[in-house]
């Protein structure tokens, strides 16, 4: 990638920039946990509003059970590939690793509802990687290279790694990324579609608690490493980066999340003891949790 199209980027243009506080805005830290402002929380539950809806900030999806989630989240994966596909030719998808959401990927393969998915339009990211070979078993993109990329039909040059044995991962990934970027106009510079997962620790992505990752201000990929840090070492996205998505997606499922997200959407801690709490993009946020997830404590 020349130098030439990363510059193509004028500052005051790319939603990367805004999120990054470029020309005079305020600074990354404009997205420390402001007070919780709850857009009309819309619960799937069947039986109507259901009064087990943490507030929390964005859109909040309760569904019945893990599979009626992941439908929820494919449709609204549906909806944007297309329209995005329709209004620029492609669609930036960034995919978590982690075990939620290894059975919504296998039905993006399996379930007929997804096979129009633009898969030729698509460009598949990954949100982190673990420093570790591409075979190993740790590997993120191993898994996700083995179900989407080897089934989909996405052209390769289209489904990005990170090199994460590369001392430089994260530079030459945030290079790839501007690369695929700067084809497109200045203000649609930025991922469509990310989807996130929630540590029980509030980690997301990689950016764990404590961590200078979670003050990186300028960069798109970094490097996370650290005492919180689940080895091994990591390279994720930043908040940036993430809040530049045109919609991003929380899924976090089953009872084991539960006491997390109510930490999260009632306590008053900050962004760097549970990073997920900075998650706060320009476009939109939707939770996809399931009722047991959803459940308050001693619910
Ligand atoms: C990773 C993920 C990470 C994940 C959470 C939740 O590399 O581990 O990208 O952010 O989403 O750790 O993981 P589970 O889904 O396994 O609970």
């Amino acid at each position: 990638m020349t130098d030439a199209a990363a510059s193509d980027i004028r500052p005051h243009d790319s939603p990367l920039t805004r999120a990054i506080g470029g020309s005079g805005g305020s600074s990354f830290l404009a997205y420390p946990c402001p007070p919780m402002t709850n857009d009309a929380p819309i619960p799937l539950a069947p039986d109507g509003p259901s009064p087990s809806v943490p507030p929390l900030w964005g859109r909040v999806q309760v569904s019945a059970d893990p599979h009626e989630a992941a439908e929820a989240l494919g449709s609204d994966l549906m909806e944007q590939a297309h329209a995005c596909v329709a209004s620029m030719g492609d669609f930036h998808l960034a995919l978590s690793g982690g075990s939620t959401p290894f059975p919504f990927y296998q039905s993006l393969m399996t379930d007929p509802m997804y096979r129009r998915l633009p898969w030729d339009r698509t460009h598949l990211w990954i949100v982190d990687e673990r420093r570790v070979p591409f075979d190993h078993p740790k590997s993120n993109w191993r898994q996700i290279h083995e179900i989407i990329v080897d089934h989909s039909g996405i052209p390769p040059a289209q489904a990005h790694p990170i090199e994460a044995m590369e001392q430089d991962a994260a530079a030459r990934y945030e290079r790839a990324l501007r690369a695929a970027f700067s084809r497109r106009a200045v203000t649609e510079q930025r991922l469509d579609f990310v989807l996130l997962g929630m540590g029980d620790n509030g980690h997301t992505a990689s950016l764990f608690p404590q961590t200078a990752a979670l003050r990186e201000r300028k960069l798109l990929v970094c490097d996370c490493d650290g005492p919180t840090v689940t080895p091994p070492a990591r390279v994720t996205m930043t908040y940036p980066l993430l809040n530049a998505a045109r919609s991003v997606a929380v899924l976090a499922l089953g009872s084991e999340k539960a006491p997390m997200i109510h930490r999260v959407a009632t306590g008053s801690d900050d962004f760097i003891a549970l990073p997920i709490k900075n998650i706060r993009p320009s476009g939109t946020l939707v939770w996809h949790l399931d009722r047991a997830s959803a459940a308050p404590p001693n619910g």
